[in-house]
């Protein structure tokens, strides 16, 4: 097995992060791997939100917890203490896909650096609140962008155990 492939088998969701701060430069790290992603035509629409600063990561954690109806007190980010956001134009037919790909490298990235990451969902749903499209315009992003889903990163509190591959998934036509 190469690095890739062992990489892409321990890659596991942390259950639990650290409150520890992660540096800046393993950060633009797993950035910089999903900004290298494909993308439906090489349209390269996604964006990346990168949340570090505590308050503004809390107030996208409770908004998470709302949307999904978890009861009050619940960090849907499990502690992790950065957020990255990828969203994707909305006009773009392949946003989902161009948007998951971009996870997926970054989380690939945040795993070969020795850190944790899990994917969360509902980032749709929380970009169109007037207040997080505000962020948005504040952070100058022009454009009409929907959100894909959120990468959160840190150093890993518990490990996931892993799950076994379902079988019967493949099918050779030979
Ligand atoms: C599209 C998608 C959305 C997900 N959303 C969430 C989420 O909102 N909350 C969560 O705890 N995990 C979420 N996950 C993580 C999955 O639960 C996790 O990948 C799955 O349990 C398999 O575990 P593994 O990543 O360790 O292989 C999501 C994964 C995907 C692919």
């Amino acid at each position: 097995m190469n690095e890739v492939e062992k990489c892409i088998r321990e890659r596991r969701s942390t259950p639990r992060f650290k409150s520890d701060p992660v540096d800046r430069e393993l950060i633009e790290r797993v950035i910089e791997a999903g900004l290298w992603a494909p993308s439906g035509m090489g349209r390269q629409s996604p964006i990346i939100v990168a949340v570090t600063n505590r308050a503004l990561r809390d107030e996208l954690a409770e908004e998470n917890r709302r949307i999904m109806g978890a009861p009050q007190g619940t960090d849907p980010f499990y502690g992790a203490p950065v957020v990255l956001v990828v969203l994707a134009g909305a006009s773009v037919p392949t946003r989902v896909y161009d948007g998951s790909a971009t996870i997926e490298n970054m989380l690939l990235a945040a795993q070969s650096l020795g850190l944790g990451g899990h994917w969360i969902h509902r980032a749709k749903e929380e970009f169109e609140e007037p207040r997080f499209r505000g962020l948005l315009a504040r952070l100058d992003v022009e454009g009409d962008f929907e959100g894909i889903g959120h990468v959160v990163v840190g150093y890993p509190d518990a490990e996931k155990p892993q799950p076994a591959r379902k079988g019967g998934r493949v099918f050779w036509a030979e």
